[in-house]
């Protein structure tokens, strides 16, 4: 069976995780892998989870199953968080995952077996896995252009000059909040302008929400994804809560259904269920758990909310200090666009070659596509890597 099997290649962040931790420099700095770090370089575990997590260990009296969409409160607090009251909760139907990634994944096998012949259109660039999954399942993939690298900003005519090639029942892939890897958000415009342009043609939007309070706030990070569900009749949705509540390798993720009506938001949370069952059976309980602890909580939400908030104030600081002193050490405002941009990533817009010689020569480490993750940058480290771009991007 496996004679002629050559081990896969490593993806190329755990890859370069690797090389991090292998690299023997006390003063290297990781801006890779996209983890919330505080200023000592630790990922730590949120005090309201910590919290979540006592209550959760005196209270539970079984490990027993739950059920294959996972605990209906825990279905019932994210739905409320992230959908807030924009559409009535019977229109939604969902199911718990392994992570954001298992919700991406559950989404398309549901696409899969609902509309094989659907085109996923997924911005340039977006998240690798993105790709990865549509392809692995035999979907139909096409890029929209989404980012402008001159200005560091969105590429809105290209994206709807691109967009006005979806057919009926295919799919846009839209990233809720903080665009990994680019940082670069829509406005509200353009989440009423991708409504628009679905309800005209018949596709389906698929929203992947990954960094939900990331950007301005909880609020504020779900207005698009709430304005667009007011106008469509079907939405698809993909949330993790591994970033917002630092829950990573607790796999915490939901998949959701919007339909037009109670019976089919019904029928597509069990069939989401369902397919929980080919794949894996029952979700992961425990962090679901914590979380729907949290939400249901006042007390606990109130403290989860404000440690979300030092995370995001965190790293909007780091962005504006690295801004602040690329424009020093470079004497232009080449790298402004840093300061606009939400969320953990940016694309510093370096060339392969820099990026190597930037973890070569100067020991910073940042993905082969030039993101960097901002939540690595201290204020000790700003000026050794604003030094380090200036230098290797000259
Ligand atoms: C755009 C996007 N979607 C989904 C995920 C899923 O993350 P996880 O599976 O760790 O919850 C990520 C994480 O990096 C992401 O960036």
């Amino acid at each position: 069976m496996f004679e002629t099997l050559t081990a896969p290649e490593v993806d190329k962040i755990i890859r370069l995780m690797g090389m991090f931790r292998d690299d023997p420099r006390e003063d290297k700095v990781d801006l890779g892998v996209g983890v919330y770090k505080t200023p000592e370089g630790r990922t730590p575990v949120m005090r309201a989870v910590k919290a979540a997590e006592e209550l959760v260990w005196q209270a539970q009296d079984s490990k027993g199953y739950v059920a294959l969409a996972g605990d209906p409160g825990y279905l019932a607090a994210m739905r409320a968080l992230i959908f807030g009251d924009a559409v009535a909760a019977n229109r939604i139907g969902a199911a718990g995952t392994p992570g954001g990634t298992g919700a991406v994944r559950q989404v398309l096998e549901m696409v899969k077996r609902l509309t094989p012949e659907a085109t996923v259109w997924v911005s340039a660039p977006t998240w690798p896995n993105h790709p990865a999954i549509i392809s692995y399942l035999g979907l139909e993939m096409r890029e929209y252009r989404y980012y402008d690298s001159e200005t560091g900003g969105l590429d809105r005519a290209s994206m709807m000059e691109d967009l006005a090639g979806v057919a009926p029942g295919d799919l846009i892939l839209v990233h809720g909040c903080c665009h990994n890897p680019t940082g670069v958000d829509l406005d509200l415009e353009d989440w009423r302008a991708i409504g628009e342009l679905c309800l005209d043609r018949g596709a389906v939007p698929f929203v992947d929400m990954a960094y939900l309070g990331f950007g301005d706030g909880l609020e504020e990070d779900a207005a698009g994804l709430r304005l667009l569900a007011g106008m469509v009749p079907e939405l698809l949705l993909a949330a993790s809560c591994s970033k917002n509540f630092g829950l990573y390798r607790d796999r915490v993720g939901i998949a959701m259904a919007m339909g037009a009506d109670a019976e089919r938001a019904l029928a597509a949370g069990g069939m989401l269920a369902w397919l929980n069952r080919q794949n894996f059976a029952f979700p992961p309980d425990h962090g679901a758990r914590v979380v729907q602890t949290i939400l249901d909580d006042a007390d606990l939400t109130e403290m989860w909310r404000s440690e979300l908030r030092e995370m995001r104030e965190r790293m909007a600081a780091n962005r504006r200090a690295l801004v602040a002193e690329l424009r020093q050490v470079t004497g232009s405002d080449r790298f402004a666009f840093l300061g606009t941009q939400k969320g953990m990533f940016t694309l510093l817009g370096a060339t392969p070659a820099q990026v190597d010689r930037l973890r070569e020569e100067f020991g910073i480490y940042l993905v082969g596509d030039s993101r960097i993750n901002v939540a690595g940058l201290t204020d000790a480290n700003i000026p050794v890597v604003a030094k380090a771009v200036a230098e290797v991007m000259r």
